[in-house]
């Protein structure tokens, strides 16, 4: 059976229940979320279903669990630990996190470094990367980003090439300023050093560099859309420093973390889609703060190559998942595995025709780690798994299968524009040139993947 026909079996063996939400109902909500912030929008849907449809949510008495979110604070200097050295004088930045509708469910603050199934991954792919390892061997790494998503399994992966495999240590300095972190307990070692900087400000070091990962980013809709100016800021001005560093030291590589998002929403002669397929961006819509601003760092990364020769390579990651996302950033994988293990509907938007293609967090990095490698300056590569383009409906049937419960699905309308008009129809890459350059393949199914994440979702 083939992957398209296990997952329409999936949807046939389980009888989901469609649940709309009266017209009336919805236009209230959107009047109180536009008061009270997009992400109030999402709460009151829940409070709405979990109410049972028995009688309409008090939507405002005042004890609703909603706090603004729209209002963007100032930063605030912060004092820096002893662990978190600093690399300039000037007071650094913290922003608050965002206060999301949608607490995830109380994990230990240790699940990342003690997760059982993260530490198999790194296993694995520390496995799968053999013909690397010369590349790490004494070599010094900066990573910007490090303690998001992709950062952490980039971070983790040193660590236990440090302890297990090589025999010259590789060192790496680490660069986050949280913006969007939440488990802020960070890895810091004699060879890894954590430095809480944001990098829109310039930096630089003393050290030899050899290679640098750019993967500072704010990557989620739900954060563009509440920081978008840091947005912007992150993917130009922070690219820019980085790249100026690159030159400086003369590195070996430097890879900027872009997105699939350059290619906007592609008509469908355009999907799978290619590298060369120059995109349909809106210059102002309301994902544009993200989408202009990689297309504008790819735009410097290329222009850097041309004038300094500094050796760059840019990967455009389409929908990257797996254990250690945030499950409360709304992306669909998360958002749907959070709300099946609270055994509440997943929200679809819409009717869920729209399509994405998932690539598990091992694929990605191994993905990532053989264009930083390879001599493929100047050039951008899609990074992701194109096996299946799945819709979102099909997705959420998916996930609710490999739940021990029944899990429901409701139907809502898209909660702001970022996720209406403006959310791409289609996402597929085309990965033929990242595989004609590199021995990339991916090798996990999205079965597996699933599962490896939801067992992460679980752990604590
Ligand atoms: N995960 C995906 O599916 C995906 C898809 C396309 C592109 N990307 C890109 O890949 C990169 C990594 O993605 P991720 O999923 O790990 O995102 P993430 O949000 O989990 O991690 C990004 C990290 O960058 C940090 N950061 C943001 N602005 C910063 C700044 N000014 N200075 C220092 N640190 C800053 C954040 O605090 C966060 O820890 C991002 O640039 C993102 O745009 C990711």
């Amino acid at each position: 059976m083939n992957k398209n026909q296990k997952i329409q079996n999936h949807t046939k063996k389980k009888t989901m229940i469609s649940m709309r939400i009266p017209d009336e109902m919805i236009e209230q909500l959107r009047e109180i979320a536009q008061e009270k912030g997009d992400l109030g929008y999402q709460q009151l849907i829940k409070n709405y279903i979990q109410s049972g449809l028995q009688g309409e949510p008090s939507l405002t008495d005042g004890k609703s669990p909603l706090t603004q979110i729209n209002n963007r604070k100032d930063p605030q200097n912060i004092q820096s630990s002893n662990d978190q050295r600093t690399l300039e004088i000037n007071p650094l930045t913290k922003f608050d996190p965002p206060k999301t509708a949608l607490k995830p469910r109380k994990k230990k603050a240790t699940s990342f470094t003690d997760s059982k199934i993260i530490a198999e991954d790194i296993q694995n792919l520390a496995g799968n990367i053999k013909d690397l390892y010369s590349f790490f061997e004494g070599k010094t790494f900066l990573i910007t980003g490090a303690f998001g998503f992709l950062g952490r399994y980039l971070v983790f992966l040193l660590k236990y090439l440090n302890e297990e495999i090589l025999e010259k240590k590789a060192s790496a300095l680490l660069l986050d300023n949280f913006v969007t972190g939440y488990e802020q307990r960070v890895l810091s070692d004699e060879n890894l050093h954590f430095y809480r900087h944001d990098v829109v400000k310039p930096f630089s070091t003393d050290q030899p560099m050899d290679y640098i990962i750019h993967a500072a980013g704010i990557a989620s809709p739900v954060y563009y859309t509440k920081y978008p100016i840091e947005t912007m800021d992150v993917g130009t001005i922070g690219t820019r420093n980085a790249l100026e560093l690159a030159r400086s030291k003369n590195v070996s590589s430097f890879l900027f973390t872009s997105s699939s998002e350059v290619y906007g929403d592609p008509d469908a002669k355009h999907v799978p889609t290619k590298e060369t397929y120059n995109g349909n961006v809106s210059i102002l819509g309301s994902r544009s703060c993200y989408d202009e601003s990689k297309r504008f760092g790819e735009t410097m990364c290329v222009t850097y190559w041309k004038v300094f020769n500094t050796p760059v390579k840019i990967v455009r990651p389409f929908n990257v998942y797996g254990p250690g996302i945030r499950p409360d950033d709304y992306r669909v994988l998360p958002n749907f595995i959070e709300h099946a293990l609270r055994k509440e509907p997943l929200p679809i938007h819409g009717p869920g025709h729209n399509t994405r293609s998932f690539c598990y967090i091992n694929d990605a990095i191994e993905a990532l780690l053989r264009v930083l490698f390879s001599d493929a300056n100047g050039e951008a590569f899609n990074i992701g798994n194109p096996g299946p383009e799945i819709s979102v409906k099909d997705l959420a049937s998916m996930v609710a299968e490999f739940m021990p419960h029944q899990v429901d699905v409701v139907h809502i309308d898209p909660p702001h524009a970022v996720y209406a008009s403006a959310d791409p129809k289609r996402r597929c890459p085309d990965i033929s040139k990242i595989q004609s350059v590199t021995d990339y393949e991916p090798r996990y199914s999205l079965e597996e993947g699933l599962v490896r994440t939801i067992k992460w979702f679980q752990e604590s």
